[in-house]
């Protein structure tokens, strides 16, 4: 990879931060989720999580330990506006003010996500991404963090991962807000997307040198077998999963197959959520992409009994090669993604940023972490990502997720993602031999056994 290559790992801020009542932060829904009897698989909460509104110097160190250049993470919106509009709330910014300056001061380029789920309980009180207002809110927090940190973040991501907010949060239920209705969830993808399209150029005008994009996760879908009904389950799929967020981001509106399926499931009476000059705002130019990949998705027509945090129309993978999270290996999947977003859809920069796999090792007597599955998917996929730039994508940088073992949403702490473990009795952390790995690789700028 060529120098200016971003070696990053990436967290957000309610999996890692804790502190959930310090610090002047509001209640943001997550708090309220994870409340709801059943909600999480463990029934544990974000309250403490890694801790890392106390331990964020250490986690910093960790960053520098493991070589990385770079380091995704997020904002607390409630801990900026704590009743999501009105007052700022000084300590909430100084907490990131600090945070910043500490990743500089090691020479780790910071990249800024805005939204990575946590919206403030009090925007939901009044409806939440369901509703138009809460754009206007988005628009005034983007304001207020561009001009305290913009002088020294520069790479800026507005929200992270569209249809897991609509989806998994509207019509699953098994996010927050835990709604289950495919009409909010259509109004929600919606407002999702507009609220990035008008932080843009806020974006732009706030920070000197910017950078801003939007991360979106994909998953190429594919049909279980050759049959016509799976073919077109897969192509729905698709059209739910990736293109129903990269048609309009890159200026073709919302696919007009996936509407009129909508349409006449029910799901929308009429798109009136769709107000004129919308989509030209949704499709406002970006100066990046970011792509979070994890595994493809394998379609089935004939629905599947519902699998928790899962769309019907997947498939069990037919392989023993899968994660704690059950989801396949498959590093072919990153390439074709990185490959499509760049032909199809015309993206000039690129980033990866999130991938990674769920393995529960703990530290053995040794003291270490032996997690080789997590080094080979890592390896894996670091091939797959040398492969679409050989093919000619323009992939400017890499992060892991997640630096530390954290609260993997509704599976509570159950899921590992970390290069770092954390033992959450004790708060230690430990680098896994992933980390290790991961490290010298991009030291040696090399794959090992790779010819360059
Ligand atoms: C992504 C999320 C991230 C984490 C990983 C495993 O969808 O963006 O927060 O949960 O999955």
């Amino acid at each position: 990879m060529p120098p200016s290559f971003l070696w990053g790992a990436a967290t957000s801020s309610f999996q890692i931060e804790g502190a959930s009542t310090e610090g002047g932060r509001g209640e943001s829904i997550w708090d309220r989720f994870a409340r709801q009897p059943g909600a999480i698989a463990d029934g544990t909460d974000g309250a403490t999580a890694c801790d890392h509104f106390h331990r964020w110097q250490e986690d910093v160190g960790l960053l520098r330990e493991l070589g990385l250049n770079a380091y995704r993470f997020s904002v607390a919106w409630p801990r900026v506006f704590p009743d999501g509009v009105g007052a700022t709330n000084a300590a909430g910014l100084d907490f990131y003010d600090r945070l910043v300056d500490g990743l500089l001061a090691h020479g780790i380029r910071p990249m800024l996500t805005l939204y990575h789920w946590d919206l403030p309980q009090p925007l939901q009180d009044r409806g939440g991404w369901t509703t138009r207002d809460v754009v206007g809110a988005f628009e005034h927090y983007t304001d207020v963090v561009t001009r305290r940190l913009g002088d020294r973040v520069k790479d800026w991501v507005t929200i992270n991962e569209p249809w897991c907010v609509a989806v998994l949060g509207h019509v699953h239920g098994v996010q927050a807000p835990g709604l289950k209705d495919w009409t909010l969830g259509l109004r929600a993808a919606h407002h999702v997307l507009l609220a990035h399209g008008r932080a843009v150029p806020i974006i732009h005008a706030n920070v000197p040198a910017s950078r801003a994009g939007i991360v979106v996760i994909l998953s190429p879908a594919m049909p279980a077998s050759d049959s016509e009904a799976d073919v077109t389950a897969a192509r729905a799929f698709d059209g739910e999963f990736n293109r129903w967020y990269l048609d309009p981001l890159f200026g073709r509106g919302y696919p007009a197959d996936k509407k009129a399926e909508y349409l006449a499931a029910g799901h929308a009476s009429n798109f009136d959520f769709v107000q004129p000059g919308d989509l030209k705002t949704i499709a406002t130019p970006t100066d990046f992409l970011g792509v979070n990949y994890y595994s493809r998705a394998i379609v089935r027509s004939s629905a599947i009994p519902e699998h928790e945090n899962r769309p019907r129309l997947i498939a069990e993978p037919q392989t023993e090669n899968r994660t704690d999270m059950g989801w396949e290996v498959y590093p072919q999947g990153l390439t074709a993604s990185l490959q499509r977003v760049h032909r199809e859809y015309g993206a000039q920069r690129l980033f990866v940023t999130e991938n990674g796999a769920a393995y529960g090792m703990q530290p053995g007597p040794d003291g270490q972490v032996h997690d080789e599955p997590r080094r080979a998917y890592l390896e894996a996929h670091l091939a797959a990502c040398c492969d679409a730039v050989d093919a000619g994508v323009p992939l400017e940088g890499y992060f892991a997720w997640s630096l530390l073992d954290n609260f993997e949403w509704a599976f509570g702490f159950k899921m590992r993602f970390g290069l770092v473990h954390v033992d959450f009795a004790t708060q230690k952390r430990t680098v896994k031999d992933s980390g290790w790995w991961l490290r010298q690789v991009l030291t040696d700028n090399r794959l090992p056994g790779s010819a360059s």
